[in-house]
């Protein structure tokens, strides 16, 4: 059977963190969409390590990586983070596997993407500029090349008649840089590529299963920022659902069990785009400085706000969460009130839902107050010597999202998790 583990918010929720703490439980971690967008820290042995390519569990002797047909490859990057997982003694050319069905992320997919961003004046969507957009274009335009083209002896052919077609999409832009440094390196990275174990993933994974192997499925960035149920415009451009597993994957339906939700304890966001519960306070602040909110992928601060029920009450709907993991309970030890919210105020009326268009609204959240716990929780190792302030706080979210708070993550490091009765 396969178990999901995705993100509910708007991104960097812990989801890395979690993937690698239930790897050992799985003989394969899978990841399903999204590319080098994304950013996932695991320490490791105390060494932090941000993945961007490559699934969480690779640190895991004899389990298996798989990269699904749905994510969007950069080999420059997968390249760069074998390098940095190699030097932590891990064997990738053994445990890491590639659907050949993933499209790649071409030098010209990210120029497209600065060039298309820097357009968009004030109404950017604040990407990573990894070049997502693009290449998830050309493969809903059915122009994209795939991992699998690189061992077809037409392939350098085939990417000068798409890096021409990118060339004329860029004369409508003001974009004059020059990239044939990251041409060089993209071709060297291909090289590379060649060398690992290029698959076909639908059949491996469908093999495993028969062999009743247990599946891991990964997600990145944040059902928020899912193309078709996110904040749209200000989405990234896959499934980031559970509905994507089966699409990224090869796998069908029926097949996933458990859907793990994770969620911070408040919430964050980074990029352009509604976010009705943002703070631009000092708690916002403090939230920020305390949580080390800045972008594992660009740096970049990240907004900060408070728990929106609405949002994850949507997000549990959509994916079919079975059990919810809450990360950075920690961050708020030091706060004397906390607020929830419970519901939105559109255009002056109470709604329990999430508008169709999140950025034309006016929308006031709603809050419940509740008594800030105020104490270290770091070394906290079971659930009955937790705040009590803090299972009221959880309890409430149970309550509402209907869905249980079943994993609490009191800490960046990987054993620190508690596990709720
Ligand atoms: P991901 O993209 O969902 O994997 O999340 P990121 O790695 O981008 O961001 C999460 C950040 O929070 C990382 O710096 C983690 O090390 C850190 N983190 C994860 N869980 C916890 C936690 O429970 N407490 C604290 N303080 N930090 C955490
Ligand atoms: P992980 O997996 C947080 C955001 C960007 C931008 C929007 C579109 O680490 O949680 P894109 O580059 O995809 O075209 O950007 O989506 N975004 C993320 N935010 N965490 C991520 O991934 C993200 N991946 C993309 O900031 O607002
Ligand atoms: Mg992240």
């Amino acid at each position: 059977m396969v178990d999901v583990i995705l993100g509910l918010q708007w991104g960097d929720e812990g989801k890395g963190k979690i993937v690698d703490y239930f790897a050992p439980k799985y003989d394969v971690i899978a990841r399903f969409q999204g590319g080098p967008n994304a950013g996932h820290t695991l320490y490791i042995n105390g060494t932090k390590m941000v993945l961007h390519q490559i699934p969480s569990g690779i640190f895991h002797e004899n389990k298996i990586n798989l990269i699904g047909n749905g994510v969007v490859l950069d080999p420059v990057t997968l390249k760069r983070e074998c390098g940095s997982v190699a030097a932590m003694g891990i064997d990738f050319k053994k445990n890491l596997f590639i659907s050949e069905r993933a499209h790649l992320i071409l030098p010209t997919h990210r120029a497209i993407d600065k060039a298309s961003e820097t357009a968009k004046g004030n109404e950017k969507i604040g990407s990573t500029l990894k070049g997502i957009s693009p290449a998830y274009m050309d493969k809903t335009g059915r122009n994209g090349l795939r991992v699998g083209d690189i061992l077809d002896k037409n392939f350098t052919s085939q990417y000068i008649k798409l890096r021409l077609k990118h060339q004329k999409l860029l004369e409508n832009f003001s974009f004059a840089e020059d990239i044939s440094a990251w041409e060089e390196e993209f071709f060297e990275a291909l090289e590379f590529l060649k060398q690992l174990q290029i698959i076909n993933g639908e059949y491996f994974i469908n093999d495993k299963m028969q062999q009743g192997k247990k599946i891991l499925a990964e997600g990145a960035q944040g059902s928020m920022l899912d193309v078709d149920f996110g904040t749209f415009p200000y989405v990234t451009s896959s499934s980031t659902i559970s509905a994507g597993v089966c699409t990224g994957l090869g796998i069908a339906p029926q097949k996933i069990k458990e859907v793990l939700g994770v969620t911070k304890a408040y919430c964050t966001r980074v990029g352009s785009g509604p976010f009705p519960t943002e703070l631009h306070d000092e708690t916002g602040e403090l939230i920020r400085t305390t949580g080390n909110e800045f972008g594992s992928t660009t740096g970049r601060p990240r907004r900060c706000g408070w728990i929106d029920l609405v949002a994850l009450k949507f997000a549990c709907m959509i994916n079919g969460v079975t059990q919810l993991v809450m990360t950075k309970a920690d961050v708020l030890d030091a706060l004397d009130s906390l607020q929830v919210c419970d519901l939105y105020k559109i255009n002056g009326e109470n709604s329990s839902q999430i508008p169709f268009q999140m950025s034309r609204v006016n929308i006031e959240p709603v809050y419940k107050k509740f008594d800030g716990w105020q104490s270290d929780i770091t070394a906290v190792k079971k659930y009955k010597d937790l705040p009590a302030k803090m299972k009221i706080y959880i309890d409430h979210l149970n309550k509402v999202l209907g869905v249980e708070v079943k994993y609490i993550s009191n800490g960046p490091g990987s054993d620190q998790i508690i596990v709720a009765p």
